[in-house]
């Protein structure tokens, strides 16, 4: 199964993605994950992501579509994948054609997840995240049983660099402009679903199941 998850910052694609990981035993691939994980490492990539994260822009074409293409060609990629935050200018979904072509691929369903601003502001305020195995939660909506403290793995809960409200408020109009006309893109190629983010996180998985399954809006 091949799978995009497209949606505004905080609709909740890493968190679907983790479920979706789960259920169809493919990887998820998710760029800004590849990116934070350089800026923990401090490599040249994390180096030249981290100014863009910082401030809520894109990080450029030129850096975000070769890393994805060097992904996308390692072997556990071959029965499948969830693409989670790319692409997300139009020009990435192109080279993302031409890469899933030369991997002799096609993406089975584009789905997006929706929300309100609001309700995008208050999940990624209140997101925490484990040092340990980098599963999500929310200070109220998704809370783990101990606070601050990992379900799974007991970890320590920490707050994204680029999850204040400032920043928060730049991402979502950096996806209105840049992101948001890749729906009309998918559209057309008839790959486009589109689901309701404001339900409960299982609620949203069965939708998202079902529209895996063929139903399309
Ligand atoms: P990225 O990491 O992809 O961030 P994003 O797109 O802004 O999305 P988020 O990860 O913030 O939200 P999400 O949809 O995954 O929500 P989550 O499941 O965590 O990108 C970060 C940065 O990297 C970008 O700004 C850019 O600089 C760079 N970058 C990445 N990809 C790039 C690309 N392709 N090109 C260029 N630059 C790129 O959920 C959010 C919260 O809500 C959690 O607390 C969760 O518990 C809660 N929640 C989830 N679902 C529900 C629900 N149904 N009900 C209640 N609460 C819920
Ligand atoms: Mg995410
Ligand atoms: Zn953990």
């Amino acid at each position: 199964m091949y799978i995009l998850l497209m949606g505004p910052p905080g609709a909740g694609k890493g968190t679907q993605a983790a479920k979706l990981v789960d259920r169809f035993s493919i990887p998820h691939i998710s760029t800004g994950d590849i990116f934070r994980a350089a800026v923990k490492e401090g490599t040249e990539l994390g180096r030249q992501a981290k100014k863009f994260m910082d401030s809520g822009q894109l990080v450029p074409d030129s850096v975000t579509i070769g890393i994805v293409k060097e992904r996308l060609a390692k072997s556990d990629c071959q029965s499948g994948f969830i693409l989670d935050g790319f692409p997300r200018t139009l020009e990435q979904a192109t080279a993302l054609d031409a890469t899933l072509g030369e991997l002799g691929v096609k993406l089975d369903r584009v789905v997006n997840i929706t929300a309100t601003d609001n309700e995008l502001v208050r999940r990624i305020t209140g997101r925490r995240i484990c040092k340990g195995c980098s599963a999500t939660y929310h200070v109220t909506l998704n809370s783990p049983t101990v606070s601050g403290k990992c379900d799974k793995c007991g970890g320590e809960l920490f707050q994204r660099a680029d999850d204040q409200e400032e920043t928060v408020i730049k991402r979502l109009n950096v996806y209105q402009v840049q992101t948001e006309p890749l729906i009309g893109y998918y559209r057309s190629k008839g790959l486009y679903a589109e689901i309701d983010g404001l339900q409960s996180i299982d609620k949203v998985l069965e939708k998202v199941i079902d529209s895996l399954r063929g139903d399309r809006t």
